[in-house]
């Protein structure tokens, strides 16, 4: 019989414990060595189980998964077993190391669940929330050794994800473009790591026993199917399961572009007054006619345009014959009663709330207006709809687009107000493998700075200079 022991210490939610973990044969007993143990939460950690074969997408959806929800603000984090793996094993030489037979590979690898296990339990209860376990727990017997520890041990909802596919030429891609790459082949060539991986494939399949209605109906999961042609899910638990639900039924993989830019200058801009609904300016109307003749020039199949509800954004979609579409929730982030100020009369105005904004200005609500969180809140069917179409230019706004530029690049909460926007600039984002790639492009016609930089001294009610460092120059 197989005894692992491992000892770690949780810091919970509600303190520290220590705890030794001890796995005997099918299920885990555990020893409280210290005091204090987690409050039972009503909103209790989730883990996320990836299922599935080899090059099935499973750390694709992993990361972009993880992307989603920390950008809606759920605590996510992946535990990618593999490389617990790597670390052990440091030289992978083919195949035959997954192959279930393989007794000794075997043990390696259990032990590296256990320690992803182990580390994954220890986050969750710490700051996280949601934890995704990537693997490919291909087998009932891992997956009630996961389930088992998860539940009964740790008290976490467990919520399987299982890709299914059976399109050979959609896997062989997925080995093409992603596998043949891994750390596990920098010392063989493309073709040889192409039919080592195909191998491994096969010696996963020796042991592969799917998600089953009959069999795991009292378990949670989703199944998806070829890239998501068809979807089961059953025994949905809570809030965060149907979002995932949501998330997985609304992407796709096919290859595309999104531009994003915000509208010309405005009126309001060259005065540095934010919020508003002024006209575009002289530069404005030029940048409104290049970036008309830039897109053309990109040749792109069936092209969207997305603008907000204000005038600014529509006038810049002005030159385009694209079906143009405004959407009310991609207009700025209101201002409230600070709309149509500038940063220094907001300051002379309402020192206090000035302060406030530039000590969390992610979590700042303006008085009778919006915070960056309201704003990514309001955004997220935004998301949701460039997620299902092809190619997309969003025409929109300074913050609307550090917002939108967090959620495909994965910057957190604390860069994203501050992330750099520049009027007349277009961003082309391009998913790639398990990113995307960022072109930008400033199609040079002048334009006035908007940005203002993070403060350095964000004592409350110091007069900050900083507000005066913003006078819009030229570029
Ligand atoms: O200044 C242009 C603008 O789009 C304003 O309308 C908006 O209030 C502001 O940028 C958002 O940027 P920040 O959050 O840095 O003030």
């Amino acid at each position: 019989m197989l005894i692992h022991s491992l000892e770690q210490t949780t810091l919970c939610r509600g303190g520290f414990r220590r705890t030794a973990l001890h796995f005997k044969g099918s299920h885990f007993t555990s020893m409280p060595i210290g005091p204090a143990s987690c409050p039972q939460l009503a909103n209790c950690p989730t883990v996320i189980v990836m299922v599935g074969l080899p090059a099935r997408g499973k750390t694709y959806m992993s990361k972009k998964l993880t992307r989603y929800l920390n950008w809606i603000g759920v605590k996510c984090r992946v535990f990618n077993v593999g490389e617990y793996r790597r670390s052990a094993v440091k030289e992978y030489k083919k195949f035959d190391f997954f192959d279930p037979e393989n007794k000794e590979a075997m043990k390696i690898r259990k032990q590296c669940a256990l320690d992803a296990l182990a580390d994954m339990s220890l986050w969750l209860e710490g700051e996280g929330e949601v934890a995704v376990f990537d693997a490919t727990n291909t087998t009932r017997e891992r997956r009630q050794l996961v389930l088992d520890y998860c539940q009964q041990e740790k008290n976490f909802k467990v919520f399987f994800i299982e890709s299914m596919c059976d399109d050979p030429e959609v896997v062989a891609e997925n080995v093409k473009e992603v596998k043949v790459n891994s750390p596990d082949y920098r010392n063989m060539n493309k073709d040889e790591a192409m039919r080592d991986f195909l191998e491994r494939i096969r010696m996963y399949q020796k042991s592969y026993e799917p998600l089953d209605t009959q069999h795991d109906k009292e378990k949670s999961f989703i199944q998806v199917h070829n890239v998501g042609q068809r979807f089961l899910v059953n025994q949905i638990q809570d809030h965060v399961q149907s979002k995932i639900c949501y998330y997985l039924m609304n992407i796709h993989v096919l290859p595309r572009s999104i531009y994003l830019t915000r509208h010309g200058e405005s009126e309001l801009n060259i005065k540095g007054r934010i919020g508003g609904d002024s006209s575009l300016s002289f530069h404005g109307r030029q940048f409104a006619n290049a970036l008309a003749k830039f897109m053309e020039e990109q040749d792109v199949n069936n092209l969207k345009v997305w603008t907000s509800q204000l005038k600014r954004t529509i006038e810049t979609a002005g030159g385009f014959h694209a079906p143009i579409e405004q959407w009310k929730a991609l207009n700025e982030i209101d201002a409230g009663v600070c709309e149509e100020m500038t940063y220094e009369e907001i300051q002379e105005k309402y020192p206090e709330e000035f302060a406030m904004r530039d000590q969390d200005k992610y979590h700042y609500r303006y008085p009778r207006g919006e915070s960056y969180q309201d704003l990514v809140a309001r955004l997220e069917p935004v998301i949701m709809e460039l997620e299902r179409q092809t190619n997309v230019l969003v025409i929109c706004h300074q913050a609307v687009m550090r917002c939108l530029l967090a959620y495909f690049l994965d910057k957190n909460s604390d860069d994203l107000p501050y992330l750099k926007v520049p009027l007349h600039t277009v961003m082309k984002l391009t998913p790639m493998a398990y990113g995307c790639k960022v072109e930008s492009f400033y199609l040079n016609i002048e334009a006035v700075n908007t940005h203002r930089e993070r403060p350095k001294n964000t004592d409350p009610l110091r007069k900050s200079e900083d507000a005066l460092e913003t006078v819009p120059d030229h570029y």
